[in-house]
């Protein structure tokens, strides 16, 4: 299919509380494209204060996560119409990975193949990232005459140290799962046939988990990263005070079943929600 209608370009199902959200366009190997990218908001927005949906996770249709932007519908039409064309691409695109980045669940990337240049923001926005161990991941701009762009060059800093992020933007080689997996880009790696029952059991334990809290938890993991010692401790004393921390009926309920009812062990497990 070569013109795959706006509303095909993304697909999502609903099942047990885990939203499955995937690129749709396979034929192109799930590149992302303007039309992609506004579906692919629609879906989210849609998806984020849906009752029935505690954890998210992003996929990709076919043998690709997604080989990044678009180098026609993306770069090269946009390009021919002039800069306003090519900011609003730049717009709906990374609107949607900062929308991904502050998402309200949990959100877990599956990343079963290709993933290139681009693919980085998401994978990025993702809370937590799983791999198949063949799955392939590239920082490719190298290779076609342009820098990562698109946040791409800070995510692999983020993600990775100085000395492998020189090396995977300067030489243009591919990883696979198990080496993004070393390397941090994602969690782990495991076989294709496991990825999606893994992704599932990961998705579970957050489903067990006390909802506010965690997503407390995921914001302030990624504000602190960009803070000072002093500034985070700050930061998270009045995240925490904001959230009620005082006055939060699942931290209550959560000790009066560990010291009164001596029903479980925070250091061993969740609390009964
Ligand atoms: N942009 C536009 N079209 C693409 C892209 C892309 N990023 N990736 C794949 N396609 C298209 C191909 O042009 C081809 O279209 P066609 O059927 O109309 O000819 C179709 O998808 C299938 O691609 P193939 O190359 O035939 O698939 P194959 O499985 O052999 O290879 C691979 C897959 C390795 C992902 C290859 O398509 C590729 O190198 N793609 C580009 C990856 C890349 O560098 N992405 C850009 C990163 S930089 C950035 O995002 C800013």
């Amino acid at each position: 299919m070569s013109d795959r209608g706006e509303e095909d370009t993304v697909g999502f199902k609903v099942e047990n509380r885990i939203a499955t959200v995937w690129f749709n366009r396979p034929e192109k190997r799930n590149c992302m494209s303007p039309k992609l990218n506004r579906q692919m908001m629609r879906i989210l927005e849609e998806l984020e204060f849906r009752e029935d949906v505690g954890v998210l996770v992003l996929t990709g249709e076919g043998t690709s996560w997604s080989a990044g932007m678009d180098l026609k519908e993306y770069f090269r039409e946009n390009e021919h119409q002039g800069l306003h064309a090519t900011r609003k691409a730049q717009r709906e695109a990374y609107g949607w990975w900062e929308r991904l980045r502050w998402y309200q669940k949990p959100t877990i990337a599956m990343i079963n193949g290709w993933c290139f240049g681009g693919a980085y923001g998401p994978l990025f926005a993702c809370d937590l990232a799983v791999a198949a161990e063949d799955a392939q991941f590239g920082l490719s701009e190298i290779n076609w005459g342009i820098l990562p762009g698109g946040g791409a060059s800070k995510i692999i800093t983020e993600l990775t140290g100085f000395r492998r992020s020189m090396y995977h933007a300067m030489m243009g080689e591919n990883l696979t799962g198990t080496q993004a997996a070393e390397w941090g880009l994602v969690n782990e790696a495991v076989p294709t046939d496991r990825l999606e029952a893994r992704v599932t059991e990961i998705a579970n334990v957050l489903l067990g988990k006390n909802a506010e809290a965690l997503r407390g938890t995921k914001w302030a993991i990624r504000r602190v990263r960009e803070m000072t010692y002093d500034n985070a401790e700050d930061y998270l004393v009045r995240a925490q005070e904001a959230a009620g921390f005082f006055d939060n009926e699942g931290r209550k309920e959560a000790t009066r079943q560990f010291i009164d009812e001596k029903s479980f062990k925070p250091g061993l497990g969740s609390y009964d929600l």
